[in-house]
């Protein structure tokens, strides 16, 4: 097992990445202060891991929330089923809630740990591996509207982030794809070196190789620790994770929450970002090239929907978290590896894009 510290003052917590994490009490135990205990997992995950999770939580006053499946049901109503479990049994302020599951589960179990009783402990047990890299560390949490993607949510911490990788042989092949779109964020924003290394090894990624899995989430997960310990509340760097987001929420949302994976969106997304980012004289021709071609070895989409017009994405993308007065910003890359903090965009030049990177 390899630890990494979200390095947060005195909210700083582990994420524990190894196989066969799930079977291991200790792990949960030490992160729990008091006796009630609510797993909130959903009806895919739950026939496969749930009961090896409630093995852990022996001597634990524990109930379950079974949710449906899917980005559709990150509502404020499915939310609610949550508050209804922990006040149906009485849960006080030192319970402690854990998400098992994928992005979804993670983000709604979170926003409610962040609001039942004015917050109460929650634990993070990531069982994608877009949940791995990506959303189960760094506190997002939140709920989608039908108008936009995240919009009502907080920034709350959870007490550590359990990352079995054992559990990725369950996953779906899109699931897995969808995962690999964040993980090649990081190279692109950051880390080339780490974007040449999935250039070579996106092969044995898809294959599941267990090495080049291990290595690729541990990369993410330091890079995702670095960005959120420097900018816990995205006022500055952290909104570089967001590249491709706002194409990207704009496909989930105008075509319906589920149609597209969150991680195909992105991948989308992020070829439009590099789209825009050659006009604006930043990235080279290769450059762009190098990006799609690894998006499409990673056996994930690179054209946006023909049924969402450049109209209609320009509307969608006016509700963006990034947004100041009305304005988009986007996050584009100056070269692969150096992403730019959001830039205001001309319009005519964003609907060239639009118009332009279409399949
Ligand atoms: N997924 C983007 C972030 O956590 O900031």
């Amino acid at each position: 097992m390899n630890t990494f510290q979200v390095a947060l003052g005195n909210r700083s917590y582990p994420i524990y990445i190894g196989c066969g994490l799930l079977d291991q009490a200790e792990l949960y135990t030490r992160h729990i202060k008091a006796k009630q205990v609510l797993v909130v997992t959903d009806e895919k995950i739950a026939p496969l891991y749930l009961d090896r999770v409630l093995a852990q939580l022996k001597g634990y006053k524990t109930t379950q929330v079974i949710l449906p499946d899917g980005e559709q049901h990150k509502s404020l109503d499915v939310l609610n089923q949550i508050f209804d479990d922990l006040l149906a049994n009485k849960f006080g302020r030192s319970a402690t809630l854990i998400a098992l599951g994928g992005g979804v589960i993670g983000d709604i179990s979170g926003f409610a740990a962040a609001c039942y009783q004015r917050g109460i402990p929650f634990i993070q047990i990531p069982t994608t591996l877009l949940a791995q890299v990506d959303s189960s560390v760094g506190g997002k949490t939140g709920v989608n509207h039908p108008l936009g993607k995240n919009m009502i949510g907080a920034f709350y911490q959870p007490q550590c982030v359990i990352a079995d990788t054992n559990v990725l042989d369950t996953l779906e092949d899109r699931q897995l794809s969808a995962g690999l779109a964040e993980i090649i964020k990081y190279g692109l924003i950051r880390d080339a070196e780490f974007f040449s290394w999935l250039e070579a090894n996106i092969d044995a990624l898809l294959a599941r190789d267990k090495q080049a899995l291990a290595f690729a989430i541990e990369r993410s997960c330091v890079n995702k620790a670095e960005v959120v310990a420097e900018d816990e509340t995205e006022s500055g760097i952290r909104a570089t994770l967001n590249l491709g987001h706002t194409f990207g929420h704009a496909i989930e949302t105008g075509m319906g929450y589920g149609e597209y994976l969150h991680g195909e969106a992105v991948a989308i997304g992020t070829c439009q970002a590099a789209d825009l980012s050659r006009r604006k004289g930043w990235l080279k021709d290769s450059d762009v090239e190098r990006i799609v071609a690894l998006f499409k070895r990673a056996k994930l989409p690179v054209y946006p929907p023909n049924a969402l017009s450049p109209e209609q994405f320009l509307e969608l993308m006016s509700v963006d978290k990034k947004n100041v007065d009305g304005e988009v910003r986007l996050i584009l890359l100056k070269a692969i590896g150096l992403a730019t903090l959001p830039v205001g965009v001309d319009e005519s030049l964003l609907h060239t894009t639009l118009a332009f990177y279409r399949s």
